[in-house]
Order: C-alpha cells, then sequence, then structure tokens
C-alpha cells in the first residue's frame, strides 16, 4: 500500500490544525491519493509542554536534523515560524531531497524568489499556499486560475488580526488592547503581533501576491507601510457615524509607469465589497483587463482554516510523489518591472 511520510516543523496553532485535518480526514485522504498520509516526526521547541495530539510521543523531537536527515520523509511541512532558521530549515530539506509546504510569509516575502530557486534547482516544489490569507487559495488563484490574464489592481484585507480588531471596535466599542489579546488567545496573531498591527505583516503578503501577479520581484522595501497606530482615537466612530468603516488595506496597482505597493488604514464607504468582510476574515480583489473584476473571501487566520491550506499543498507535493513528477511545477519568468519608490 502507498504511504507518505510528512515532517511537521512545529505543532503550535497552525501545526496542530495540520494534525488534526490529516487525522480526522485520513479516509478522504485515502481515497484522494490512494495512499495514507503519515505524520511521522514532528519538531517543537518544547518538549515538556502539555499536548493533546493524537500522534505518538515518539514522533517528537527538538532536532531538526532528526527530521530532514530521516530518509523515510518525503514532504517537510515548516510551520515553525520565524525568518532566518525557517530559512534554513527549508533549504536543508529541499538540499535533502525533501517536498516542502510552508506557510511562513514573513520567509516568503524576504527569501521566496531565492527559495523558489534552490527549489527548482533541487528538482523539488515549494509551496505555500497558507501564507496569504489563511484559507482562502488566493496563490494558486494567480499561479493558475488567473495565469491568462494581464492583472491590474490587487486591493484586499489579508491581516486578519487587525481585522478583528478593528471589527470589535467598531460593533461591540472593544478597546483595542482587549480586541488583540482576544486575536492573540483565537490563534490569529503572530507570536509578536508587532508586525499584524504595525501592517508589516500585510505588506509582506503584499509582496508575495504582487509578485505572482504582475511576475516580478516585488520587495518589502518597495512598499509603503503604515500601521494601526496612525487611526486617531475616534477615527472608527466617526467614520461610523459618516457610513464609512475603518479597515487596515493591502493594495497595489501597475501601470505604465511602474507598480505601486502599500500596507495602511483607510477609511472605506459602508457600500465598499471590502467594508463588510468583518473579524479574522480576508478577502482579496482583482482586476483583470480580460476577467474584469474578481474577488475572493475566506477565514484569514486561524488553526483549523489555515491548515486547511498547508493540507491541500500537502496533497500536491503528495501527487508529485506519486506520480513522479517532483520539481515539474513551473514558476512563472520573472520580468524586471519597474517599481515606484515607496514614499516613507
Ligand atoms: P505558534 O507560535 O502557535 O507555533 C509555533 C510552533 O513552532 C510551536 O509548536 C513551537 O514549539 C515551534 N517552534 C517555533 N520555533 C521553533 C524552533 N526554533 N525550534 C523548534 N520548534 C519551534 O505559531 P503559528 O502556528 O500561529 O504559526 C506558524 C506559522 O504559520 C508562522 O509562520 C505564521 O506566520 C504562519 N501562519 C499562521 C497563521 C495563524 O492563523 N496562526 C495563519 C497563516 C500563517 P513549542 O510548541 O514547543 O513552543
Ligand atoms: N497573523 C496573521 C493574521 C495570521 O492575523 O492575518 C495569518 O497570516
Amino acid at each position: 500500500e502507498n504511504r507518505v511520510s510528512v515532517g511537521l516543523l512545529g505543532f503550535g496553532t497552525v501545526g496542530s490544525g495540520v494534525a488534526a485535518i490529516v487525522q480526522q480526514h485520513q479516509q478522504d485522504l485515502l481515497h484522494k491519493l490512494g495512499a495514507e498520509v503519515s505524520i511521522d516526526k514532528v519538531l517543537v521547541k518544547d518538549l515538556t509542554k502539555d499536548r493533546d495530539t493524537g500522534l505518538s510521543p515518539d514522533v517528537f523531537t527538538t532536532e531538526l536534523a532528526d527530521i530532514v536527515n530521516d530518509p523515510s520523509i518525503d514532504i517537510i511541512v515548516e510551520v515553525m515560524g520565524g525568518i532566518e532558521e525557517a530559512k534554513q530549515a527549508i533549504e536543508q530539506a529541499l538540499q535533502a531531497g525533501k517536498q516542502v509546504v510552508t506557510a511562513n510569509k514573513d520567509v516568503m516575502a524576504q527569501y521566496g524568489h531565492e527559495l523558489l530557486q534552490l527549489a527548482d534547482a533541487q528538482k523539488q516544489d515549494l509551496f505555500y499556499e497558507a501564507s496569504v490569507a489563511g484559507g482562502i487559495p488566493i496563490i494558486r488563484t494567480l499561479e493558475d486560475g488567473l495565469a491568462s490574464d494581464r492583472i491590474s489592481n490587487l486591493m484586499g484585507i489579508v491581516n486578519g488580526t487587525t481585522n478583528f480588531i478593528l471589527t470589535k471596535m467598531k460593533q461591540e466599542n472593544m478597546s483595542y488592547e482587549d480586541a488583540l489579546a482576544q486575536a492573540t488567545a483565537l490563534g490569529f496573531a503572530e507570536a509578536d503581533p508587532t508586525a499584524d498591527v504595525g501592517g508589516l505583516d500585510a505588506a509582506r503578503k503584499m509582496v508575495i501576491l504582487s509578485s505572482l501577479a504582475y511576475s516580478t520581484e516585488v520587495s518589502l522595501d518597495d512598499v509603503v507601510v503604515r500601521g494601526m497606530d496612525e487611526i486617531q482615537e475616534g477615527d472608527v466612530e466617526l467614520a461610523a457615524r459618516f457610513g464609512y468603516t475603518v479597515k487596515m488595506v493591502g493594495a497595489s496597482q501597475t501601470d505604465e509607469d511602474g507598480i505601486e505597493v502599500v500596507s495602511e488604514p483607510v477609511f472605506l464607504p459602508d457600500a465598499h465589497p471590502l467594508a463588510s468582510v468583518n473579524n479574522e476574515f480576508n478577502a482579496v480583489y482583482i482586476r483583470g483587463a480580460a476577467v474584469g473584476e474578481t474577488m475572493l473571501y475566506g477565514p484569514g487566520a486561524g488553526s483549523l482554516p489555515t491548515a486547511t491550506s498547508v493540507v491541500a499543498d500537502v496533497i500536491a507535493a503528495c501527487r508529485n510523489i506519486l506520480l513522479e513528477v517532483k520539481g515539474k511545477r513551473q514558476h512563472a519568468p520573472q520580468h524586471a518591472r519597474p517599481i515606484k519608490p515607496a514614499n516613507k
């Protein structure tokens, strides 16, 4: 019987969701793939933590080498977070001949191009669907679904934490601090929420989306980033009185002068489709020359929604292994395109 072996790096909000889906949907995975998917090793920082895992305690380790050097592991799933250590783990996994899945937008925004090139050179694949907008299949939409179109604009709510905070402030008159504490308790916020509330997390996601949409290399330095600290006391309430909603929005557009990317708070009229995207939900509006306008909507953060995208990538990696087509995935060639300087 076919069996695909997974090594999971991280067992926090997302990692535990991945394990839950793999265990609970085992029969469906078997039907879809004709193979069993098995989580055989898990990397954590603290082995003494009390965890309800459904996995044998023997699979847990604190040594990355135990996983990347294990020839029986086919796929490495990086859901530990951080930048340099996670990047090195992905590199080692690709160099060791593994298919790799990551949910790490920090790494993909900073090193995505380099890592995708390494994957190509190693005849492996690197999947990153969960790195933007949690449970929304936005990466595949840009890579495949809209591949035939010429995209001119992207605009979205791509950070669940800040959208959750703004929703609670508007609808329940909750304080910023209480709403952030709830978003953290629910697993939406990053381990350090500075990047969420400062607009950097959304900026990273816009780097990933814009690079795909315009087939070029956008970098974080190209993005104008403004955080929630620019929202003044009373803004949310005042906006509501005049029929507006305050939202943290990521946007990018391209014209003959170049590409422009921003991550910032804006006032949206209540009738705007993004104004009614609430709580941790995300939405991405896309304008293409041929398709016209299209918008994707769904949960942008949280354990199971994010893990849905991660496991979808695991399925794609399994198919590559089972069909023996690893490394055949095509990444859009990168064209040098002018980028308008960020006006910081
Ligand atoms: P958590 O902080 O909940 O979990 C991180 C896990 O990784 C923990 O199990 C931790 O171990 C382990 N870990 C962290 N650093 C190390 C290390 N150096 N060595 C070994 N183990 C380590 O993070 P999340 O699950 O929330 O996020 C994981 C990734 O997914 C991040 O890149 C995040 O940006 C991304 N993401 C998160 C989403 C969300 O909704 N939370 C949505 C989309 C993407 P231990 O348990 O022992 O502490
Ligand atoms: N902290 C992120 C957010 C997790 O709130 O959107 C999903 O990428």
